[in-house]
């Protein structure tokens, strides 16, 4: 596996691909990886030639009581992980070079829909952060396809937007969430909880699954729906900031005539906050 920590390196390898008429596939990451990430390898090997992985731990999306000093880095695991699967080159920029003037002078990209509401209105400027660094990661590495895993929902959603807004020349997948054995989406932030709470956490998937159902079956009262799903998880001890509802593409409340549905759920237990979704296709 080539490593390239500075642009210039890195776009060597990649012309050399393109000269070979070789397509590319980017999974930018902040490390610390997990099966959810390898899931995004493996996919983006079976739809290119060649698959980057960045990892970059970035300053800008995380708010100012989060807790970027701590976010885990666990670099040689990363890479052992990386050069297992047969990752083609992993990217690992530095700060100074992705943000030379500080974060206060760079040009930010505001995605204006999708980033106010769930974890845009949990989190403010986290959206910012993440839209900015993706274009400029997306502008150096110009890949052909970028994947996204589809547990930070609405991050995809976000991603896609700009994309489509801004004219980029790149698909945008969405892969889908890898889970423990009990439903548990994989996550970085497992890694915070008891085997007990691990346990109990499962039941955010048993109750997206059970809701989906119950749409499925023709239930369209959804707020009704909603009400009762936070009921149950709060009496299980969590403690959940939504459960919404959505249309898939404007992430609104559905209304009972939308087709293709998505939702979204984050619920805390502890101190860990917990996301998942689920799509539902009504057809
Ligand atoms: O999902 C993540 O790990 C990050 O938000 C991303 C997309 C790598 C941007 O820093």
């Amino acid at each position: 596996m080539y490593q390239a920590t500075s642009v210039i390196e890195l776009r060597q390898y990649i012309q050399h691909w393109k000269n070979h008429g070789k397509s590319i596939a980017f999974i930018p990451t902040m490390g610390n990886l997990h099966q959810g990430h390898i899931s995004l390898i493996e996919k983006g090997q079976s739809l290119c030639d060649h698959t980057i992985c960045s990892i970059f731990v970035n300053p800008m999306q995380f708010g100012p009581n989060e807790d970027f000093n701590h976010y885990p880095r666990t670099l040689e695991r990363d890479i052992v992980q990386l050069e297992a699967i047969g990752c083609d080159l992993i990217y690992l920029p530095a700060a100074s070079e992705l943000y030379p003037d500080g974060l206060e002078k760079i040009t930010q990209v505001q995605v204006t829909d999708l980033t106010g509401i769930f974890e845009g209105a949990h989190r403010p400027g986290h959206f910012t952060g993440v839209a900015t660094i993706v274009l400029k990661l997306l502008n150096i590495v110009r890949p052909d396809v970028s994947i996204f895993g589809k547990k930070d929902f609405q991050q995809y959603r976000v991603i896609s937007k700009m994309v489509e807004d801004l004219n980029l020349e790149v698909d945008i997948i969405g892969a889908e969430t890898t889970r423990e054995p009990n439903g548990l989406a994989t996550s970085s932030r497992n890694q915070y909880l008891s085997d007990d709470q691990k346990e109990l956490a499962s039941l955010i998937n048993r109750t997206l699954k059970e809701s989906a159902a119950s749409i499925t079956a023709g239930e369209n009262t959804f707020d009704k729906l909603e009400q009762r799903a936070i009921e149950r998880l709060n009496q299980a001890g969590f403690e959940t900031d939504y459960f919404c509802v959505c249309n898939v593409e404007t992430l609104e409340p559905a209304s009972p005539e939308d087709r293709r549905l998505v939702i979204l759920v984050t619920a805390r237990l502890g101190e860990t906050r917990l996301l998942d979704n689920i799509e539902i296709d009504l057809g």
